[in-house]
């Protein structure tokens, strides 16, 4: 007997002598605080446990593991003694850790261009999600944005579906180390259409055609399929008058029975009270995140529904049977706790190599007049901007927080502290541009968005706390150290292409730097010339706010709309411009 048809077999049994409410159960995923208590994980027979923002599971990851070792206590005490799945938002890194190591927003790792990385990246986030007692990422975002106002454009790597689709590749054969007891469950989302609704709403409407959803769309879901991702998300727009959730032909017959993926279709948050209750389940949703007082009203609905028959019970057999598949697959009855001895790999040395070399990699060289970079090591600087001596705002939202912190965070290291190692003599910085600076031969001014993560980030929208132009104050640092006569070198860290078109005039030197991460001195290793830029536009890069009138920004399928730079544009020291 081949190990599938034993898998399938084993997960036949399981289901035949299941009822009810344990196959409900297992449909459920919950928050770990305020929905349960640890009696509720045995007596609903919970499948699933998230964490995400709101309190921590306990001080130190040995408190975390405890914690879900305590919850998996309960699920295992249970008739069946079926596993938890312990999912946690890691989307650069196990970024709800503080201390863990923290890589470049997705953007910027489509900027390198380089999938080797991707899968390290993924592979160490999978080591360091584990070490905190998760066996299941939310991630990767497998978006095509189509326009910047989105406020999550960041979260997905490139506007190109071919280099989504490599990237998705490696991010999930990284995650899930080719499936075992080493991985943990990767999650290839938000399905389908969130980054490219009408005006970058985020959970707005997807008007594009069946025919560019397919081509411009699937691509990445293609591949994570075909590298066997254990998890999709589904997404909070709506398309072709449904929302997604409730959109049986693209959950059941297009992800399901045409491309055959056979793991767990999850929803997003809240979802059975937002997007229909049955009818998701109905669409083809095996798991619900039944979330923010959710829980009851998702299992008594679904039960309801199956004993009057809106609900078919060969649906809940189908969600029951992708669940089990998945637990069996990642070796949860087998290793159902956390492995202690991964505590220690949190943050090391050797993780941080691989997220500094992808800061570097992901640096896109936008001008560079006259050879102002490299910078010498005898040249007189000034570091000028929050951002430059901040890890939190550097990092962008889903860091430490969901909205991200403005603070600096456990182990991090920030931009003027890597200009700083390079510096035999004391370098100046100018918190906020007004310092009285003039013998410096070049400025190096670090500008930005603060970090927001989902419909926070959005331009235009329901929070308007945002704009596609920097800040008069950001834009103010660089008008000032040009009227002096000095050199400027600006670092753009932002988690998206900004409209920067004037300021990249008045710069000597412009670098788009994105949301790096944890490791912000890698910034200064390539604006020293240790080594040379390598990033690539992942994105076409606006030119003006006019772009913007339309539906969607400047995009490769768009030839009415110019950028400013191309897709795929970057220039390097030996093609300096
Ligand atoms: C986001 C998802 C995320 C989920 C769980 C939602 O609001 O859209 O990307 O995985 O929350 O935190």
């Amino acid at each position: 007997m081949n190990s599938n048809t034993e898998l399938e077999q084993k997960i036949e049994t399981f289901l035949s002598g299941m009822t009810l409410e344990e196959k409900i159960g297992q449909m459920t995923q919950v928050r770990h605080f305020d929905d349960i208590s640890p009696a509720d994980i045995k007596s609903k027979f919970i499948g699933s446990v998230i964490h995400t923002q709101g309190p921590l599971p306990g001080e130190g990851a040995e408190q975390w593991q405890a914690k879900f070792s305590e919850l998996q206590k309960q699920a295992l005490s249970t008739r069946l003694q079926i596993p938890l799945l312990f999912g946690v938002d890691a989307i650069h890194g196990q970024n709800t850790y503080e201390g863990a190591t923290i890589f470049p927003h997705n953007i910027g790792l489509g900027a390198s261009g380089n999938p080797d990385l991707v899968q390290k990246a993924a592979s160490i986030t999978a080591i360091e999600s584990k070490a905190t007692g998760f066996n299941w990422v939310f991630s990767p975002c497998v978006a095509i944005p189509m326009n910047e106002k989105w406020g999550r454009v960041y979260e997905a790597f490139s506007e190109s579906p071919e280099l989504t689709a490599i990237m998705t590749k490696a991010s999930i054969i990284g995650h899930q180390e080719k499936i075992g007891n080493k991985g943990v469950m990767a999650t290839a989302k938000h399905f389908i259409g969130d980054g490219s609704t009408d005006f970058g709403v985020e959970g707005g409407l997807t008007s594009l055609s069946r025919d560019e959803v397919f081509e411009r769309l699937l691509p990445p879901y293609k591949a994570a399929i075909e590298s066997g991702v254990a998890s999709i998300m589904a997404s909070f727009n709506t398309m072709d008058g449904l929302p997604m959730h409730a959109h049986k032909f693209m959950i059941t017959d297009l992800l399901k029975d045409q491309l055959q993926f056979d793991g767990i279709v999850i929803s997003d948050w809240k979802a059975y009270s937002r997007f229909g209750q049955n009818d998701i389940i109905n669409a083809g949703i095996d798991m619900v995140m039944a979330v923010d007082g959710d829980l009851d009203g998702f299992q008594e609905g679904v039960r309801t529904g199956v004993l009057d028959g809106s609900i078919s019970e060969e649906r809940i057999n189908d969600a029951v049977r992708r669940i089990l598949r998945q637990k069996f697959k990642f070796g949860l009855f087998e290793n159902p706790f956390p492995d202690k001895s991964l505590i220690a790999k949190i943050g090391i040395p050797a993780h941080r190599v691989v997220a500094r070399q992808a800061v570097r990699e992901s640096m896109v060289l936008l001008k560079n007049k006259n050879q102002t970079l490299p910078l010498k090591k005898n040249t007189k600087i000034v570091v000028v901007g929050p951002f430059a001596n901040n890890s939190g705002l550097q990092s962008g939202g889903w860091t430490i927080n969901w909205q991200g912190t403005k603070e600096n965070y456990q182990g991090a290291t920030t931009i003027l502290e890597g200009i700083q190692k390079f510096q035999d003599s004391e370098v100046k910085f100018d918190l906020d541009g007004t310092a009285n600076i003039e013998d410096v031969d070049v400025a190096v001014i670090v500008v930005g968005e603060n970090p927001y993560a989902e419909f926070f980030g959005d331009i235009g929208g329901e929070m308007d706390l945002f704009q596609l132009t920097l800040t008069d104050e950001h834009q103010k640092y660089i008008k000032a150290y040009k009227e002096k006569g000095i050199k400027v070198v600006v670092v753009l860290i932002s988690g998206r292409p900004l409209v920067v078109t004037e300021q990249i005039e008045l710069s000597d030197a412009f670098v788009a730097a994105w949301l790096p991460g944890s490791e912000g001195d890698g910034i200064a290793e390539v604006l020293f010339g240790q080594f040379d830029f390598k990033g690539k536009l992942p994105h076409s890069w606006p030119k003006s706010e006019d772009d913007y009138q339309g539906k969607y920004g400047p995009n490769f399928w768009d030839k009415s709309i110019e950028p400013l730079f191309p897709f795929g544009f970057g220039l390097t020291y030996q093609s300096p411009k």
